[in-house]
């Protein structure tokens, strides 16, 4: 694809690993600089190294997205290293397994402070960055398909905070259409990253019976695998691109098929 990104700045969030990492190496292959913002900065630095090393232009910027001054920071230092913001990807984010009664209340407000008001706060900043240039900009938030379906029992706090960034992202892209700032989500089903293999880490330890748990996760997708982080990203950077001009309010699963079950 030509995503028309030569000479542009995005800001991922997240891009330490997985999905935002593989959204990092993308819009650097794209011509993009990319801010890469995380909580863990040695694992974000390896990231600028690997877009460094396929001969793309990014800088590493420590920042927790629940905390609003870290991401404003995160978002001016881009801005100061290339004079603009036109993308700003809402990726960081951390799933949750526990029904309600064994959920304690400080767990309930770090899985809705990561999930939901992470992407809160990078919206509210790029969006303030990018009304402040005028020449609009692109944001998409990662959600997943937990905020379209109640697909898997067990994670009723993770799935109302997924929930709130599909609807923050269509109020976002109203309120924003007339600066020129598209605002879009994706939704992943089940996406072979390390926060995958934290999950495997929990299934038991016999070989036959982890075997079958594996199996059965690569099934959960009509496509009858997982999705890698690459097939996310693509998607990710063309809704970021001219290509995708008219495209907002859009909530657009990634999913091989799941929720069209
Ligand atoms: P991952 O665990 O590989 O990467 C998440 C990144 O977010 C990590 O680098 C982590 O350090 C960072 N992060 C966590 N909390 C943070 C905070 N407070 N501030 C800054 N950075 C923070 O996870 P993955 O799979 O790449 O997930 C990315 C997004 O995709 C998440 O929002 C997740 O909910 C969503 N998603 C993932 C799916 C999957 O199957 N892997 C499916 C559906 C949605």
């Amino acid at each position: 694809m030509d995503a028309q990104l030569d000479g542009r700045t995005v800001v991922v969030t997240g891009a330490a690993s997985g999905i935002g990492r593989a959204c990092a190496l993308a819009f650097a292959a794209e011509g993009a600089h990319v801010g890469v913002v995380d909580v863990r900065e040695d694992a974000a630095r390896e990231t600028v190294a690997l877009v460094e090393a396929a001969g793309g232009r990014a800088h590493a910027t420590r920042a927790d997205v629940t905390r609003s001054g870290e991401v404003e920071a995160a978002v001016a230092a881009a801005v100061r290293a290339t004079g603009r913001l036109d993308a700003m990807v809402n990726n960081a984010g951390l799933v949750f397994n526990a029904p309600i009664t064994e959920t304690t209340d400080e767990q309930w407000r770090r899985v809705v402070d990561v999930n939901l008001t992470g992407v809160w706060l990078g919206c509210k900043h790029a969006i303030a960055a990018m009304l402040a240039r005028g020449e609009g900009g692109a944001i998409v938030n990662v959600a997943s398909v937990a905020g379209l379906v109640a697909a898997f029992s067990g994670q009723p706090a993770y799935i109302a905070a997924k929930g709130g960034v599909v609807q923050l992202t269509k109020a976002l892209a109203i309120d924003h259409a007339l600066d020129g700032i598209r605002v879009n989500c994706v939704c992943p089903g089940v996406v072979d990253t390390p926060m995958i293999d934290d999950a495997i880490a929990s299934w038991p330890e016999d070989p036959a019976e982890r075997a079958a748990a594996k199996q059965a996760i690569h099934g959960v997708q009509p496509i009858g695998r997982m999705s890698l982080a690459a097939d996310v990203a693509s998607t990710i950077v063309y809704l970021c691109s001219p290509l995708a001009r008219d495209v907002t309010g859009a909530i657009l699963p990634v999913d091989g098929g799941l929720v069209a079950r």
